[in-house]
Order: structure tokens, then sequence, then C-alpha cells
């Protein structure tokens, strides 16, 4: 094996997603600490932006400051070295979520087994199935009282359009959970109420031995037998290759507090999760095994503090070895960069490295030439896809406090937009600026730095916008026709693709239907070409 193949077969880049409170930081941190990354529980809580802070974003961006740190955090655990996405539980910044998951390989969702399958989770999980990205679930609390473990899996298949195939199964919940039946290894884990403790209680049970009985008494036994049989009916047997095609996720019970079922966890996940593979661009599909240096840039994060301007690219490499130091051609922009102190996550603490392989994900310091999805490479003229925009949902229009620093907020909003705080559309007439977000925080977020940073003063007129929807027409004059007739509902988004802005989703159906030679696409991800 080459040093690329080896390298590329060690490595696994995921992120953890969840609905907020489902114990996405727990079990992040709970796998760190098997892979020894971190040595005491609560090191990662400081990344978790709190509740309490929903109104006060100054505090909000002083714990996404801390998250840089955390923003990828790499182990090794059997020989792999496991990069970890790490992405805002905060609802308001959903839109990185989305982002980060395009520049993963796969995902491990945690469900709250009392609270089931909640809205975003809904969201989330169909930008993971845009592009087939494996998923394995995470139950997690099953120390508390919850649902019934069928209609759990139920309810996953029905709301995330998905299949699912357990591979552990609890006996019982709540106070009088006894832990669960590994399906595959046919090993009962004992549960106990134990916040530190690393190793397992296991023994290895046939499910017809009378030991079974005596360990978790008869009645639950039975029970065990019923579901087990019940499931091995019901669900086909469990496929690697239908898991790496995104078709179905196998399940996991456990929680991640007790640090119960999380071990079992990472060892299937090192097992079966796929390692970098092939990634698709506008002109062709890039392996990660071809010599040339390919990546691209999925997050950007700027530090807020004036004195300190300076943004961080996130650049997940693709194919063949980043070089420190190297130039690179940036294929938006057509011109050679280099970066001389590109820095790896590795340990949480930063590092300047000298090389990153695919699966790798380097933070580039930037002055500003990067946006969301620029992408580079060794000279081939190719762009990353899909990183796509989705309809933001709340719409106001920026107006200008002072005439003077028309340029200065020009160059603000273009920036801020650039690093994917929020989309900008311009409407005419009169080159009005509407910008869109997914939460209220944003627009706080946007004057405050618009203010410090570039020195220019806003203010926002709420508009009755609730959707925005990318148009296409395979007939040009058709959709020039519609542009006409709708007037100021259109606006023009950063690539000056005709974007339609209406009041409802019911407002999108109508015209859905009373136009059919116009297509209405709900993410901007229409644009991706080649697969
Ligand atoms: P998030 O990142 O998905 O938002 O969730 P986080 O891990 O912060 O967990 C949310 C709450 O759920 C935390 O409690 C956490 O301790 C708790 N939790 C996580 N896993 C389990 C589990 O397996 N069982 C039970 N019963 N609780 C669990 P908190 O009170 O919000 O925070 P803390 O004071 O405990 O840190």
């Amino acid at each position: 094996m080459s040093k690329i193949e080896q390298e590329i077969a060690k490595r696994r880049t995921f992120a953890i997603i969840s609905h907020p409170d489902a114990g996405k930081t727990t079990l992040t941190e709970k796998l760190l600490l098997f892979g020894g990354a971190i040595q005491t529980a609560g090191a990662v809580k400081s990344n978790k932006i709190k509740k309490t802070a929903t109104s006060d974003f100054m505090e909000i961006e002083k714990q996404r400051g801390i998250s840089v740190a955390t923003s990828v955090m790499t182990f090794e655990y059997n020989d792999l070295l496991i990069n970890i996405l790490d992405t805002p539980g905060h609802k308001d910044f959903a839109e990185d979520t989305y982002r980060t998951l395009t520049a993963v390989d796969s995902v491990i969702l945690v469900i709250d087994c009392v609270k089931g399958v909640e809205e975003q989770t809904e969201r989330l999980m169909e930008v993971c199935r845009m592009r087939d990205t494996p998923v394995i679930i995470f139950i997690n609390k099953m120390d508390r009282e919850g649902q019934n473990p069928f209609d759990l899996l139920d309810e996953l298949e029905q709301k995330l359009n998905l299949k699912v195939r357990p591979l552990t199964w609890p006996v019982n919940g709540g106070a009088t959970f006894k832990g669960v039946y590994h399906l595959l290894e046919k090993q009962m884990y004992f549960f106990k109420v134990n916040k530190t403790k690393v190793e397992d209680d296991v023994a290895l049970l046939e499910l017809d031995s009378s030991e079974l009985d005596q360990k978790v008494g008869e009645r639950d036994a039975n029970q065990l037998r019923e579901d087990v049989e019940l499931i091995e009916g019901v669900y086909d047997t469990f496929n690697r290759d239908t898991y790496l095609s995104g078709k179905v996720a196998p399940v996991f019970f456990g929680s991640a507090v007790n640090n119960f079922g999380v071990r079992e966890l990472l060892e299937a996940f090192c097992q079966i999760s796929p390692l970098p593979a092939a990634r698709p661009t506008n002109v062709r599909s890039v392996d990660p095994l071809e010599k040339k240096f390919t990546g691209f840039v999925f997050k950007i994060h700027a530090n807020i503090d004036p004195r300190h301007r300076d943004r961080i690219a996130f650049l997940r490499v693709c194919s063949g070895i980043f070089e420190r130091g190297k130039f690179y051609h940036h294929t938006r922009l057509d011109k050679s960069v280099r970066f001389s102190n590109p820095y790896s996550f590795m340990a949480s603490a930063k590092e300047v490295v000298d090389e990153g392989f695919p699966g790798d994900v380097i933070g580039l310091y930037d002055t500003g030439t990067f946006k969301i999805g620029d992408t580079l490479t060794e000279g081939e003229d190719l762009q990353y896809a899909g990183i796509p925009s989705f309809s933001p949902e709340i719409f106001k229009e920026l107006i200008n406090l002072d005439p003077m620093k028309s340029k200065q907020l020009e160059k603000g909003i273009q920036q801020l937009t650039d690093e994917g705080v929020a989309q900008l559309f311009t409407v005419q007439p009169g080159n009005r600026k509407v910008v869109g977000t997914v939460g209220e925080l944003q627009f706080e977020v946007i004057q405050y730095r618009l203010e410090h940073e570039y020195g220019a003063k806003c203010r926002w007129i709420p508009m009755n916008t609730s959707r925005a929807c990318w148009i296409t027409s395979e007939d040009p004059k058709k959709i020039q026709e519609y542009i006409r007739l709708k007037g100021t509902q259109i606006g023009y988004d950063k690539d000056d693709n005709p974007v339609f802005l209406a009041d409802s989703e019911w407002m999108v159906r109508m015209n859905r239907d009373n136009n059919p030679d116009i297509q209405f696409h709900t993410t901007s991800e229409f644009k991706v070409t080649a697969g």
C-alpha cells in the first residue's frame, strides 16, 4: 500500500448530530475519553451554546469563539484516526450544521428516547439523505422512562424516511433498565449508573441459556427472547453495503452520561463506517487516491474581536496530499494561494501541520479570500459540488443609516455573507439588499459586526417573505417573462441566480401549479451538474 492509501484507510471523518439536548456534547466527550484525546469529563462542555444565552448574542459569539478549538476533534482509536466535526447545537446556526455535513463521510445521529424524533432532526436527516450519507443512530438516555423501543424505531423510519436495523436491544428502560443485548455479538452488556466508568460489565450469553434468566430475571429474559425473535423476523439481516449506501441505519441503545453503550457504538463505527470516498465536482468525480491535491472550504469562522480580524477557513482535503507552503489554485478567483501556517486539530490543540490527507480538516488563516464552497486544486478547474443554500426563513431589508459609509456597508455585508452568516439577495429597482437567515439572532450579529468591524451603521425593515425558491426554466424566454411579471418578488442571490421571494409555502405551491414551465427549487443545489 502506498503512503496515501495507508493514510486514507486510517481516516474516519464524521459528525454527531442531534436535536439540542439529546446528548450530542455528552456523547462527543465520551468518545474523546475513549480515544484519550481528553482526560476529564466536562472538557467539551464549554463548546455548548447555552440555552439561557439566546437573547445575548455577544455571549453566544464568545462561546462560538471557544468552539473554534473544538470545531474539529481528532483522536486515535484502534489504529484509526477519527475526526469529529462539531456542529452547533443552537437552532439559529442550523445552516452551519448543514454545511458541515457536506464535509463528512458519515454521521452519528443521537435521539433522546423520551422525546423521539424532534423537528431539527428531521431537517438534518433531509440533508444527509440528499447525499446518501451513511448514518448510525444512537438512542440515548435509556436510563430515563422513554418510549417503547419498537415504537421509536417505527417513528424513526416514518419521520426520517429511512430504514433502520437495531444492532443492540434494550432490556427495559428507565428505573428498571438492565442493559442491552448485542444482537451480533450475542452478549449482554449490563447497565450500571456510573458516570466515570470506562470498562464494561459484559457476559457472553446464549439467548436460550438459563444464565440469562438468572442474570436479568425470568420475565425480562423472556421478553428479550420475544423481542429478538420479532426483530429477526421483521428487520433484514444487517448488511454493511446497504448502510454505506445510506439506505439503512444501524441502531444502538445506551446512556451517554453513564458511558453505557458508547464503546459498542465506537467499535461498530470503527468496523463499518466509510473511509474518505470519491466526491462529485462540477466536472467529474474526484477519487481521494488521486495524486493531485484538491479540497474545499466548508466553514469560515470570523474572530469578532476587532483587534484580531483574522478569519479561519476550514478546508476538507478530498484528494492527494495538502502540503504546507505550496502554491494552490483557487478555482473561483483563478489565482494562486499558499499557506505558511496551516494547522490541524490533533489532541484538541492547534498545531501547525506540514501535510494533510483526504478526510483531514485543515485550518487556514484567511484575510477575505475565501467564500464557503471555494475549491483549491493543483491547477485543474473544478468546483466541489454540494454546499447547498437552503431557503432562509426570516427576511429583512438592510437599510444604510450613513450614506458616507455605503462602501463599508457593501464590503461588510459581502464578507459576512461569504462567511455564511446569512444569505444576501438583491432586489430591483434600486439594488435593495435583502438579508435572509434562519434565526433572529443573525440580524443582531450582522448589525453589530457591520458597526464594529466595518464602521457601518444599519437598520432592518422586516418583510413578509418567509420562503426563497431558486427558479429555473428550460426556456429562457419563459423565465424572463416570469421575472418581469413578479417584479419586486424576485431577488438575485450572490451568484446572480434568480430567486422567487414568497410570503408562504402556499404561495410557492400556487406559483408552481400556475407556472408549469418554471422549476422552483428549495435549495440552491440544483446547480450541481456532475457526479
Ligand atoms: P446536546 O449537546 O445534544 O445539547 O446535549 P448534552 O450532551 O448537553 O446533554 C443534554 C442534557 O442531557 C445534559 O443535562 C446531559 O447531562 C443529559 N444527558 C446526556 N446523556 C444522558 C443520559 O444518557 N441520561 C440522562 N438521564 N441524561 C443524559 P443538563 O442537565 O442539561 O446538563 P448537565 O448539568 O448535566 O451538564
